[in-house]
């Protein structure tokens, strides 16, 4: 584990969703995650966090072993519905996934991450942005996020998205 890692503290962020939601358009490449892409989710997730502030030194298969926990369900349920990725051309550029986890008092946007070449190119705000409309058009109010205080893109991404933060880590 990085020193940085061991020292970070995360801070719940929150927004109200949307009261008149459409899903409006999509990119042509924009898909709901399939159960059956655990293994390549995971992949982009090990590339995604490797060398960031959220980086504890997992390896790869730790990273499948997270998402399959999340589709399973382990983290409250899966909202299918509401997590979405971008898959151009065969390659996995990024993904969001939502888990309805109960202790939160609303769905939690469990992990969002772009694959380190695709970055800075708007994918995770689209698909954050399409992960709040899709909930709102489930009936949900509110949604959140743990987000690691010093992840400045991941502050910058859920800040941009009309999250806000709690003011106490
Ligand atoms: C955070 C992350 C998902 C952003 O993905 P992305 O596809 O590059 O994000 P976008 O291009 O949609 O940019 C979203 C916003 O964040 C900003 N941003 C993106 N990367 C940034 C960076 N490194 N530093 C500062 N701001 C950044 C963008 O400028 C944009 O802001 P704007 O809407 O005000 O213009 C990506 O950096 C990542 O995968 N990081 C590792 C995984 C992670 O930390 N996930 C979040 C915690 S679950």
């Amino acid at each position: 584990m990085s020193q940085e890692a061991g020292k970070r503290t995360a801070r719940l962020w929150r927004r109200i969703l949307p009261s008149n939601p459409s899903l409006g358009q999509t990119p042509p490449y924009m898909r709901e995650v399939d159960r059956k892409d655990a293994e390549i989710l995971g992949a982009l997730l090990f590339e995604a966090f490797s060398g960031t502030i959220d980086d504890a030194g997992q390896r790869e298969m730790h990273y499948v072993q997270k998402v399959e926990a999340i589709l399973d369900g382990r983290y409250g349920d899966w909202v299918c519905a509401a997590s979405w990725n971008f898959i151009d051309h065969g390659t996995l550029r990024s993904v969001c996934l939502v888990s309805d986890y109960k202790p939160y008092g609303c769905p939690v946007i469990a992990v969002v991450a772009t694959a380190p070449e695709f970055r800075q190119r708007g994918d995770a705000n689209t698909l954050l942005d399409a992960a709040v409309r899709s909930l709102a058009m489930l009936g949900y109010s509110q949604c959140c996020a743990m987000v690691t205080v010093g992840n400045h893109a991941s502050e910058r991404l859920f800040s941009s998205c009309g999250f806000v933060p709690d003011r106490h880590p």
